[in-house]
């Protein structure tokens, strides 16, 4: 089958390659998902679980992607909860070959069943984005109405769907990013936008939380607007502040059937709209992880057609 692989750490972008793969076997509790849409995530080829296993071991030549929308074409034993020819959309393993590939072997209940009135596209601009930003805001947060929270990179993949999910919740949002992210944070619903490269942080007053996906110092710059009480969660690194009289949190997305249903139903209804920026096909990987321009939202890679 057709995949795209990582053998080199050294090599960055680069390195991702076109490669004839072997068919990928369903081990228990697995099923086989003929890849229609793929998502990655922008510096995933830093995650050690790119590189080596659960153990430690090497596992390159290894397929990136952890985000996929397919259907399904195989289970392995024991597998129950999904059946052959169903449409899915989901999560792949971090430490197992992902998404960028025909066919890839997936834990069944890291996927969840798709309505067939949602294309792959964007079904797979989702099962990341919109768990991390869910489980940020409301698992770690515990965002509610009426509170104020500073979203940064408001219109990227995870920004874009926090701003949203905050704004139905009935918080105040304001949103940051480089200055043509403007307009697009601002028509998601975020109430006031800040250009990170020019404005002052400080003008934003206190908020109740930070949603970060940057680090760095504007992570730490974004701590001391906390207010008593308050939260900063972070998806970008472990912070090394914490707000006086807060909490500092960071995590990894988790896996999570039933609130990826929840997602995809808010998607049919219109609630919840992901940002597909661009949908490349599968031989140009490498430089749509290079991004030559700007775009808001998800870049999918498109493996198959319907
Ligand atoms: N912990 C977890 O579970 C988890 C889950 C998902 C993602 N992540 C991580 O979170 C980060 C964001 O992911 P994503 O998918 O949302 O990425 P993305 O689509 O690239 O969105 C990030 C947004 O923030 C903007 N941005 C970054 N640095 C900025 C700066 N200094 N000033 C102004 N704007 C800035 C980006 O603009 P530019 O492109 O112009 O920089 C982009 O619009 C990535 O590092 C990813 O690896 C972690």
């Amino acid at each position: 089958m057709r995949a795209i692989t990582v053998r080199d750490r050294d090599a960055g972008i680069s390195g991702l390659t076109l490669t004839d793969m072997p068919y990928p076997h369903a081990a228990e509790n697995d099923v086989i998902v003929r890849v229609h849409a793929a998502g990655f995530t922008p510096g995933e080829l830093e995650w050690p679980g790119t590189w080596s296993d659960r153990a430690g071991r090497d596992r390159t030549p290894s397929i990136p992607g952890h985000e996929l929308s397919g259907v399904v074409v195989e289970l392995g034993y024991g597998t129950t909860g999904l059946t052959v020819g169903q449409r899915v959309f989901g999560l792949t393993d971090w430490a197992r070959n992902g998404s960028l590939a025909e066919y890839t072997a997936v834990e069944a209940r890291n996927l969840a069943p798709l309505a067939a009135d949602i294309d792959h596209t964007v079904a797979a601009a989702l099962p990341i984005s919109g768990l991390t930003a869910w489980q940020g805001l409301f698992d770690h947060a515990h965002l509610t109405t009426g509170q104020t929270i500073l979203i940064h990179g408001a219109a990227g993949g995870v920004g874009s769907i926090a701003v949203q999910l905050a704004r139905e919740v009935g918080a105040r949002v304001i949103g940051t990013g480089r200055a043509d992210d403007r307009d697009v944070a601002l028509g998601l619903g975020a109430q006031t936008f800040l250009d990170l490269d020019a404005d002052d942080l400080r003008q934003v007053g206190e908020v109740d939380l930070v949603f970060d996906v940057i680090g760095g110092d504007i992570l730490v710059r974004s701590t001391e607007l906390v207010r008593p009480g308050g939260t900063v969660v972070t998806i970008a690194t472990p912070p090394t502040v914490q707000p006086r009289d807060g909490r500092a949190v960071f995590f990894v997305v988790e896996p999570d059937r039933a609130r990826l249903a929840d997602l995809a139903q808010r998607l049919r209804t219109g609630r919840l709209k992901p940002i597909v920026g661009a949908v490349r096909p599968l031989d140009e990987t490498a430089s749509a992880f290079a991004r030559h321009r700007r775009m808001p939202g998800k870049t999918i890679i498109q493996v198959a057609d319907e």
